[in-house]
């Protein structure tokens, strides 16, 4: 169950980390989403949120259901892969449009862009891919739940890891 769970959102943890991979070393699209704009005094969203990570997350999201696709004969898993592409796209514009979100609500509380705010960073773009990649077809409330929990988890350890592989700046 955990490891099914896994399987299918991989694409949207994909989706997530990729941004933060190639930061600094593409410049191309390094405009921010809310394009530097605030609201009531504060950015909208913050300069962390930019139209290379929508690129970049979408793209590494349609990379991993395309590889899943080809793997279908290999895994006998319950998604039909065919629509790699639709799927692909749900699950990484759903990951970057849920991360945005929280992002626009951690401004609203204050939060500067870059800071934690556990627990929502861990489970803000599976929630977003969730809900998009339903419009296409609904996993089920038991993966939905399991999916849930393993972000938050496997987030934090990520993270942790890329802090003290100097990654990152921040531990959380
Ligand atoms: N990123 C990006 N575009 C996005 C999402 C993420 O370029 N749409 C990159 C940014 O360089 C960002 C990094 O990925 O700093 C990590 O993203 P995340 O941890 O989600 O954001 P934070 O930097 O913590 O910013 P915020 O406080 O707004 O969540
Ligand atoms: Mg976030």
């Amino acid at each position: 169950m955990i490891l099914e769970a896994f399987y299918l959102f991989i694409p949207a943890f994909l989706a997530n980390m990729a941004p933060v991979l190639v930061r600094g070393r593409i410049r191309m699209l390094d405009i921010p989403l809310d394009f530097g704009k605030n609201f009531l005094g504060k950015p909208i969203l913050g300069n962390n949120k930019t139209f290379r990570g929508l690129a970049i997350g979408i793209s590494a999201a349609m990379g991993a259901t395309y590889l899943q696709y080809l793997m279908m004969p290999y895994i006998d898993g319950l998604v039909d892969y065919s629509s790699w592409g639709v799927i692909g796209f749900l699950l990484g514009l759903g990951a970057i449009v849920g991360d945005a979100l929280e992002s626009f609500f951690k401004r609203r509380v204050g939060i500067k862009p870059g800071r934690p705010w556990v627990p929502f960073d861990q489970i803000d773009f599976i929630i977003g891919a969730l809900i998009f990649v339903s419009l296409y077809s609904f996993p089920g409330w038991d993966i939905a739940i399991t999916v849930i929990l393993l972000s938050f988890f496997l987030h934090i350890l990520v993270n942790h890891l890329a802090y003290y592989m100097g990654i990152r700046k921040e531990r959380w």
